[in-house]
């Protein structure tokens, strides 16, 4: 393919960049499901002896309570700056497999894409650092030391890297944190990310009769769980799309005027967003755009619900049980932990008598935003102008990525949230993908910061 980067060190050892990527991508490391405990530490190893093929001090697996943590560095004179890289090598369960044009863990490359699960959230993107630091190695051109950090729990929530960064804090010193596990607008208008949502993660079981019921004998006179559960989650939000617990917006801050323009800033069209997501409208929090809605206001969605027969054909079937799977995304200044005790009370208060409603708490984390005054936001702000032309928006998504407020709380570090995905690239969906245009520009506008950061300590 032609080469998108003017680095000729990438554009001569691009197909071996992707060969190795491919490698990485076969690895079915899902961190939620136990079964694939194994391909986790494969992926670990995998990454850690890459990392040191390419001339690190040292790369080792750091174990956790949890799925372990790659951790390498080079550090080339004390009295340079020194950059955290944070990535991660899980990725999200690949279902539901037939979606897929071509198998999740066998990746393929079709019209400049690679397809697979984990191509861009995020093994892509991790790639991307292993192979600048290649290139910075090999080249010689190396500005600052470089701490890597790649961890196996981010898609559910990175419970145990808390302690690891509590416990190491002297090792994980650092002058900034440089992340990419976030997106751009698109490839002719690259942005930094700014802002996170938060995430707070339940599950709801609500127990009807105690054994299924024949749907006519009972049916009309014992309550459905399914319907209760459905009645109470359609109640979770009010015709104005405003979340209905109590407290709920207690915390959240609200934007001046200013601070609102510039979330808007970034170009958006909505006919072309609806014709990619084939919706007739958006929907959403009344007296809010789309990127206020996605990047400022907390929401509410069901990520899962089910019970009852939903096999072949039919089943006439009161069930005994249903289940939902329902996240919010927060913003500052909610707590994930004070919305969860919020949710467990709310549904419990509105649960009738004639269920048992039973409220879990999955994984949460919280939401982050990053001073857009910084070194190190200019420093990436120049990289993308050499990279691409054009000066990157900075944009506020609503992803969550935990580690990022835990970093400012126990490191005392802003991060630089510079992704290469796109929107297309249909992360946790099926046919997830990432550009090779990406994965290459991604590596040149890396090495870029890198000149830029170690000039802001000059
Ligand atoms: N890469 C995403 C986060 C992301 C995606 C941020 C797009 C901004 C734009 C990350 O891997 C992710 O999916 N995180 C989870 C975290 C959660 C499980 C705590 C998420 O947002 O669902
Ligand atoms: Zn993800």
């Amino acid at each position: 393919m032609n080469t998108p980067t003017n680095n000729p060190y990438i554009t001569k050892n691009q197909d071996r960049f992707v060969e190795e990527l491919l490698e990485l991508l076969k690895i079915p490391s899902v961190s939620t499901d136990k079964k694939f405990k194994g391909d986790i530490l494969k992926a670990a190893e995998y990454l850690r002896q890459k990392l040191e093929a390419v001339g690190v001090d040292h790369a080792e697996i750091c174990q956790t309570a949890g799925h372990p943590i790659v951790y390498a560095e080079k550090i080339i004179d004390p009295k340079l700056p020194t950059v955290l890289v944070y990535g991660h090598y899980d990725v999200q369960p690949a279902d539901p497999y037939e979606l897929w044009e071509t198998p999740p863990f066998d990746p393929q490359i079709r019209g400049g894409k690679i397809y697979a699960r984990g191509a861009c959230d995020d093994k892509g993107q991790v790639y991307m650092h292993v192979k600048a630091l290649e290139t910075m190695l090999a080249e010689g051109t190396l500005t600052c030391n470089i701490k890597m950090m790649i961890e196996g729990e981010e898609e559910i929530g990175s419970d145990h890297l808390g302690d690891f960064v509590r416990d190491n804090k002297e090792k994980l010193s650092a002058d900034v944190v440089l992340i990419s596990d976030t997106d751009i607008i698109d490839n002719e208008n690259p942005s930094i990310t700014v802002g996170l949502r938060g995430l707070s993660y339940m599950e709801v079981e609500v127990t009807g009769p105690n054994r299924d019921l024949h749907s006519g004998m009972y049916g009309g006179a014992v309550a459905n769980p399914i319907n209760v559960l459905c009645k109470m989650i359609a109640s979770l939000k009010d015709d104005q799309g405003r979340i209905t617990i109590p407290g709920f917006y207690d915390k959240v801050v609200e934007l001046t005027d200013a601070q609102r323009k510039e979330v808007n800033r970034p170009p958006y069209d909505e006919e072309k967003y609806k014709k990619s997501l084939n919706i007739k409208e958006v929907a959403g929090e009344s007296g809010y755009t789309t990127a206020e809605r996605i990047g400022i206001r907390p929401t509410l969605d069901v990520n899962g619900i089910w019970g009852g027969y939903t096999g072949e054909g039919a089943k006439t079937v009161l069930p005994s049980k249903a289940h939902a799977k329902i996240s919010m995304r927060l913003v500052p200044d909610q707590y994930h932990k004070e919305i969860d005790e919020l949710f467990i009370k709310h549904i419990q208060a509105i649960a009738p008598d004639t269920v048992t409603v039973k409220v879990t708490s999955h994984h949460g984390g919280q939401p982050a935003v990053v001073p857009t005054d910084s070194e190190a936001i200019r420093a990436a702000s120049q990289a993308f102008e050499e990279a691409w032309g054009k000066q990157p928006f900075l944009t506020r998504e609503g992803g969550s990525i935990p580690i990022v407020s835990l970093f400012q709380k126990e490191l005392g570090l802003d991060s630089v949230l510079m992704g290469f995905g796109l929107h297309e690239d249909a992360i946790h969906s099926p046919n997830e993908s990432y550009g090779i245009f990406n994965f290459l520009k991604g590596i040149e506008t890396i090495i870029l910061f890198y000149k830029y950061f170690a000039k802001t300590k000059q």
